[in-house]
Parts: structure tokens; C-alpha cells; sequence
């Protein structure tokens, strides 16, 4: 049984939307016309969509952003997370369903080996997922970590936040909530692709001994990147998310962060991104960050809450976004984490947004290759994550 059979708008919200005041949408044919430019539709195409007009109640101009991801999974349809999230949110949809909407997307798409269905699996070959999501205006949140068996933890974590009194549920304790509240648990996440991968690396490398860190950082890691110097995974989906967070003409600031966590990790590790002030932190007087990357690195500095912090001392997202990628840099002192120069030699990305609607994307190693995803009343894009060291 899908949860929408419970109906969507216990967990969803979606009858949120309905309750929105009249006054509230936009009436200006101009402004309606300049959000419903949003998607790359032009507003005539989007009324002929049937899409609702854009709202907004104050001088906040709306923006979605997320990792790159977000502007690239289709799912075999035409829209992508961040298209969906905007459309739907500046239709009035609650922001948090409105991101849950377009994360699903990603989730749910097999050609992504980095969320959800398809994402890469532990070193046994499960693949567990790991995801939490805050609600701003709310002041909730939900988390689940190491989750098997649910294509869209998103919408888990939302259920968390909204129906439990706690914020964050594990492994059998998860699954298990999730199948009273109807998710369809299956037995194996793997698609072909994923499991085929998993195969070549159990092939290449005997990951059941626990080894010093010199011979682990060569066997495990060496083959995983190896495998991604091949070509054979996506440079983006070895420490794979997908972060989205955005603000509506209100103000509300919502974020959501789901992902299969690291290729090949050993069974029952979880990563940042379940964990609030890690893979996720916001303040709706604040702002939203998110985090894709190394999520040990993350998860020693609760480097999200520091950028929140940052921006509460009035920094810009940019700078906030920054100080978090220094105070991670600062703490990194193993040798075997550091490259000839002394920097990281992994990757960090922070996806920032502030309460004016200001926006930034931050990694320790930025360039053309490295892109996050923006739509607000100019349309989606991809737009350069900015490096502290430069390129990658
Ligand atoms: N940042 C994703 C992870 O490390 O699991």
C-alpha cells in the first residue's frame, strides 16, 4: 500500500495549500506573469498547465536550490526536483511538501545511484538510506537513518516530523514505523546497475576485515575511486545526496536532505545527512543549509548549524558557507585526508540560503564541474559552486 492511500495530507499537507487565503496570491497580472516564467515555461504555458499562480505575501523573492542533482534526475519525466519544488511552492503548496515533491523525483529515478531506489549499497550489498527534512515555520523536524526497503526516506522523515514525538528513528525501528503507516517495504533496493557495481568492488577489494586506516584508506578506498576514475560511478554519487531547502514569498524556510549514504560503507554506518545541524540545519529567522560530500568531515563540525550560525552573525550565505568549509579544513589532521598541499583531498558542498532569498553554493573545490541547482522567477539552472581551494 502507497502512503498516499493513507491520504497524502496527513503526512503531505498538501490541503495546506487549499487553505491558503485568497489575499494572499498575487492578483498583478506582471508579477504573476514574472514567477510563472519558473520552469522555463513562459506564464501562458503555465496557465495553459493548469499550474496555480505564484504567491507572494512580502518583498521575498522565492528560490529553490539543491545539489546538482536536483536539475538533472528526470525520473523519465520532464520536470526536475527543483523545477517541481518551485512550481509547486509558488503555488502556494506548504514549502516542505512542496521540496519532499521535487526530492522524490530523485529518489525514485534508478539512473541516480546516489538516493533512494538505486542507490549505491553497504558493503554487504543492502542498499540503506538515510534522509531528514526541518520545517521552518514549524519548528519540526524528523530524521531516519539507515532505512532499507522505502524508495522515498524523505517522506518517511517528514513522518517522523509531523506524527512521532521524537526526531529521529534507525535501521528495523524505522522500517518498521514506515510499514504502519503504509510505505510499501521491499526487499531490495538494487536496481541491475547498482548491484553490478557492488559486485566489481566486492570482486576487487575484501571489505569484511577491519584494517589499519593505511591498508583500509588503500584497499576500500582506493578501489572506490579507482572505479570512479574508471568511469564507471559518478564522481557525484560515491558520497551521493540530494540537498534541497527553499523559501517562498512569505518567508517559510523549509530544507530536506535524503541520500544512500557512502558506496560500500560498512553496514550500519550513517552519514550526515539524517542528522540535524549536520546534513541539514535551518532557522526560519536565519536561513537553510545543506551538505553534500564527506560526511564524516561534516558530521565532526555539525558544519550546517555553523553556517546558520554564521548568517545569524550576519554573514552572507557565501561567507557563511565558507567559515563552515575553514572550520572543517581546520579540523582535518589525519595525513591520510590530506593532500601534497595540506588541503582536504575530498570534497565538501554546502547549499546555502538566506532569509532575504540570497543564495550561495560553497565547496572546497568548485569549477565548472561542479554545479548546484537554482530555480527561482528566472528558471532552473545549473550555477558554478564556488571553491575555497579552487578547482577540483
Ligand atoms: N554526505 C552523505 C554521506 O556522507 O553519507
Amino acid at each position: 500500500m502507497s502512503p498516499r492511500a493513507l491520504g497524502h495530507g496527513f503526512i503531505g499537507g498538501n490541503k495546506m495549500a487549499k487553505k491558503l487565503n485568497r489575499r494572499d496570491f498575487i492578483k498583478s497580472s506582471a508579477a504573476a506573469g514574472t514567477l510563472a516564467a519558473a520552469g522555463g515555461l513562459s506564464a501562458k504555458a503555465r496557465q495553459e498547465q493548469g499550474s496555480a499562480p505564484a504567491i507572494i505575501t512580502g518583498s521575498i523573492r522565492p528560490v529553490v536550490i539543491s545539489s546538482g542533482n536536483g536539475f538533472k534526475a528526470r525520473n523519465g519525466g520532464t520536470e526536475t526536483c527543483v523545477e517541481r519544488a518551485f512550481r509547486l511552492m509558488t503555488g502556494g503548496m506548504d514549502v516542505l511538501d512542496a521540496l519532499i515533491e521535487g526530492v522524490n523525483i530523485v529518489e525514485l529515478d534508478p539512473a541516480d545511484a546516489s538516493v533512494g531506489y538505486g542507490g549505491l549499497p553497504d558493503a554487504d550489498g543492502y542498499v540503506t538510506l538515510d534522509s531528514c527534512c526541518m520545517h521552518g515555520p514549524k519548528r519540526q523536524a524528523g530524521g531516519v537513518g539507515a532505512l532499507q526497503g522505502v524508495r522515498t526516506p524523505s517522506m518517511v522523515a517528514r513522518a517522523v516530523a509531523q506524527i512521532s514525538d521524537h526526531h529521529l528513528l534507525v535501521a528495523q525501528g524505522a522500517q518498521d514505523f514506515a510499514r504502519n503507516l503504509g510505505f510499501e517495504i521491499e526487499d531490495d533496493l538494487n536496481t541491475e546497475h547498482s548491484r553490478g557495481l557492488w559486485l566489481e568492488w566486492k570482486q576487487r577489494t575484501d571489505s569484511r576485515h577491519y584494517l589499519t586506516p593505511e591498508d583500509r584508506a588503500q584497499a576500500n578506498a582506493e578501489v572506490g575511486l579507482a572505479m570512479v576514475r574508471e568511469g564507471k560511478i559518478d564522481p557525484e554519487h560515491y558520497y551521493g545526496t540530494i540537498n534541497c531547502n527553499g523559501i517562498n514569498g512569505a518567508g517559510d524556510i523549509c530544507g530536506v536532505t535524503t541520500t544512500s549514504g557512502l558506496a560500500w560503507k560498512i553496514p550500519g554506518r550513517v552519514g550526515d545527512s539524517p542528522i540535524l545541524g549536520a546534513g541539514l540545519y535551518l532557522d526560519n529567522d536565519v536561513g537553510a543549509a545543506g551538505s553534500t560530500g564527506r560526511g564524516e568531515a561534516n558530521l565532526y563540525n555539525l558544519a550546517s548549524f555553523l553556517v546558520i550560525e554564521e548568517m545569524r552573525r550576519g554573514a552572507h550565505p557565501m561567507d557563511a558557507g565558507m567559515a563552515a568549509l575553514r572550520r572543517i579544513h581546520e579540523n582535518t589532521v589525519e595525513r591520510r585526508l590530506l593532500n601534497e598541499a595540506g588541503n582536504p583531498n575530498f570534497n565538501v558542498s554546502f547549499y546555502v540560503i538566506g532569509k532575504d532569498g540570497s543564495y550561495a553554493g560553497v565547496a572546497f573545490y568548485g569549477g565548472p564541474q561542479r554545479v548546484f541547482a537554482v530555480c527561482d522567477e528566472n528558471g532552473p539552472r545549473h550555477q558554478e559552486i564556488a571553491g575555497l581551494y579552487g578547482e577540483i
